[in-house]
């Protein structure tokens, strides 16, 4: 049986429990904010960590939102604070959001730990966002409970629907093959975003808010729920009524986020053909909770998980159909076998309990088993002495005959340099070259942004040429699809070899043998090493020196060194 909490156990009675001149300072200003002692005295605070923003278009019903949880929050019980946090909008924060994760989850858990909290809600579902409020709370590691913001709508254009990410790649090669007309481009324009909610394919907003759920972060079943859905507006209130009993029974995050709940989140993220960023994402989670996952272990897992979502970029249907499927517990539960069932979530039921009763109802948008899209293998880590700490392929988004593949490399030295060059007819580029972008890796763009789907150069793209073997240090979006190789680890920038190749060297990609080899004679390589000389840094200041300072490599979750782990830090004492 749980022991709960008392009123003066609370973590915020530290604020309000004294009559001391503190105390008087934090009551009055309480009080100037219209609230009298009978508000809060003696009730969990829950802090709703909003990553609300005008600039944000996937959260913009989240102020909304954030309304529903406090209705929760004090039905049970209660005193609901909305503390935002920074929205990391996914399509216009520049270089790239990925730059701006670990200052999210730094945000995250210094809010949590230097005001009156208890408890809170976190808020969030715009790629990035989900990863760095999780990191941010498993290392504060209060009660917390995550409210995803659920996918948009589907898009749709004329008699099609859209989907986000994944058909902007394949409309805009098709007009730049000169198959679609300016206006036909404007009038997908109009259609593809057409609700609140984050993109609506398998990218990496609804891979990383499922892989929440799967590590018992939420509600069951909140994660698939639309957006503009009435239901999603509900499930925030019951999150806002669970996070009140969360705190008296001092249910925290790293008691539900074992190994064995991280394993459940990568074989979910797996069956469901997940983005390839949720590799670097979940080894940061798993260290964040002092779990030492390694990107072996989504290859590992990956052997004997089959791909049972059928949706884009992988398959063919939207979030919107996979919800109406039966969602991502249906899901689950084709899988079963394969989840370690007692792991506790944050409704305080095992995964077991929460799965009970869920049922596909569209066996062509969840898959059976026998008709999984693949097997096994729907994500692979690659070595070799291009990649000696390791490169992630998405095989499922391949053509298939690319996945064993040796061809004569085309090298850019950065993505100014491709863009520049790419389209020019002259450039000794055939279907079977292996297009090489450097300097695109944590350091090097910087921050690692998705970059990794490289363009087929417009001469094949008329061809008829629609998927050659790509390689780079960058990130890939979740919703792109090709023979891309990412990650590659150390990146160019930092002397990885990837800085070694130069045009016409034979590149080897066998995603069966997890090989990815670059055939040039080791003492060949040994003088182009001799010869590189290290790029000068980015920044001189700011952020971004500190982050050039402490960002780790993509193998490692690219997380800050200083915030890896579980050493503890103390509460902040109140004078
Ligand atoms: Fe927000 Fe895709 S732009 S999830």
């Amino acid at each position: 049986m749980t022991t709960r909490k008392k009123p003066l156990d609370l973590r915020s009675h530290r604020w309000f429990g004294d009559s001391d001149m503190r105390g008087f300072g934090h009551h009055s200003r309480a009080a100037q904010m219209g609230y009298s002692r009978d508000d809060y005295q003696g009730k969990p605070i829950i802090a709703i960590i909003n990553t609300w923003s005008d600039i944000n278009a996937c959260h913009s019903h989240f102020r909304q939102r954030a309304d529903d949880v406090k209705r929760g929050v004090l039905q049970a019980g209660g005193f609901p604070l909305e503390m935002p946090a920074m929205a990391l909008a996914e399509v216009f924060q520049k270089p790239t959001t990925m730059l701006y994760r670990n200052l999210l989850a730094m945000e995250t858990e210094e809010l949590l730990r230097s005001y009156p909290v208890d408890g809170c809600v976190l808020m969030g579902g715009c790629d990035k966002t989900t990863p760095a409020l999780i990191m941010g709370a498993l290392s504060m590691n209060l009660p917390a409970i995550f409210l995803p913001a659920g996918p948009m709508l589907s898009g749709q254009f004329r008699d099609q629907k859209l989907g986000s990410g994944s058909d902007v790649w394949k409309f805009w090669a098709e007009k730049r093959a000169g198959n679609l007309t300016d206006e036909q481009w404007a009038g997908f324009e109009q259609g593809i975003a057409r609700s609140p909610g984050h993109c609506m394919t398998m990218g990496t907003a609804s891979t990383m808010t499922s892989a929440a759920e799967a590590m018992g972060f939420t509600l069951p079943g909140a994660v698939s729920i639309p957006a503009a859905d009435s239901r999603h507006a509900r499930m925030a209130a019951d999150t806002g009524r669970r996070i009140v009993d969360m705190v008296w029974e001092d249910l925290k995050p790293r008691d539900f986020v074992t190994s064995a709940a991280i394993d459940n989140a990568v074989t979910t993220v797996l069956a469901l053909g997940g983005s390839t960023n949720s590799v670097v994402h979940m080894v940061a989670i798993a260290r964040r909770a002092g779990i030492p996952m390694t990107i072996d272990r989504f290859d590992e897992l990956a052997r004997r998980t089959p791909l049972i979502a059928n949706v884009r970029p992988a398959g063919k249907f939207l979030m919107e159909d996979f919800f109406y499927a039966g969602g991502l517990r249906a899901l689950m539960a084709q899988i079963a076998d394969l989840l370690a069932l007692s792991e506790r979530t944050v409704n305080g039921r095992t995964l077991a309990e929460n799965l009970a009763g869920a049922e596909v109802f569209d066996h062509d948008v969840i898959l059976p088993r026998d008709r999984a899209l693949v097997a096994s293998d729907s994500l692979a880590v690659l070595r070799g002495n291009l990649a000696p700490n390791g490169a992630v392929i998405k095989p499922a988004a391949a053509e298939r005959h690319l996945l064993r593949h040796t061809g004569p490399a085309v090298v850019f030295a950065d993505y100014n340099d491709m863009v520049a060059r790419i389209d020019d007819p002259a450039l000794p580029m055939t279907k079977d070259s292996v297009i090489v972008l450097q300097n695109a890796g944590p350091l090097g763009a910087p921050g690692m942004p998705e970059w990794g789907q490289l363009p087929i150069p417009k001469k094949l793209l008329a061809e008829g040429v629609r998927d050659m073997v790509r390689i780079s240090d960058a990130r890939m979006s979740g919703t792109s699809y090709g023979a891309c190789v990412l990650h590659v680890a150390p990146e160019s920038f930092v002397g990885g070899p990837l800085a070694f190749v130069r045009d016409g060297d034979l590149i080897e990609l066998d995603v069966a043998a997890r090989k990815l080899e670059l055939k040039v004679p080791d003492d060949e390589l040994a003088r182009r090493r001799a010869a590189w000389i290290r790029p000068a840094p980015k920044y001189e200041r700011g952020y971004g020196a500190l982050y050039q300072q402490h960002i780790t490599q993509a193998d490692q979750g690219c997380d800050f060194d200083f915030l890896e782990g579980t050493a503890p830090t103390s509460e902040p004492e109140i004078h």
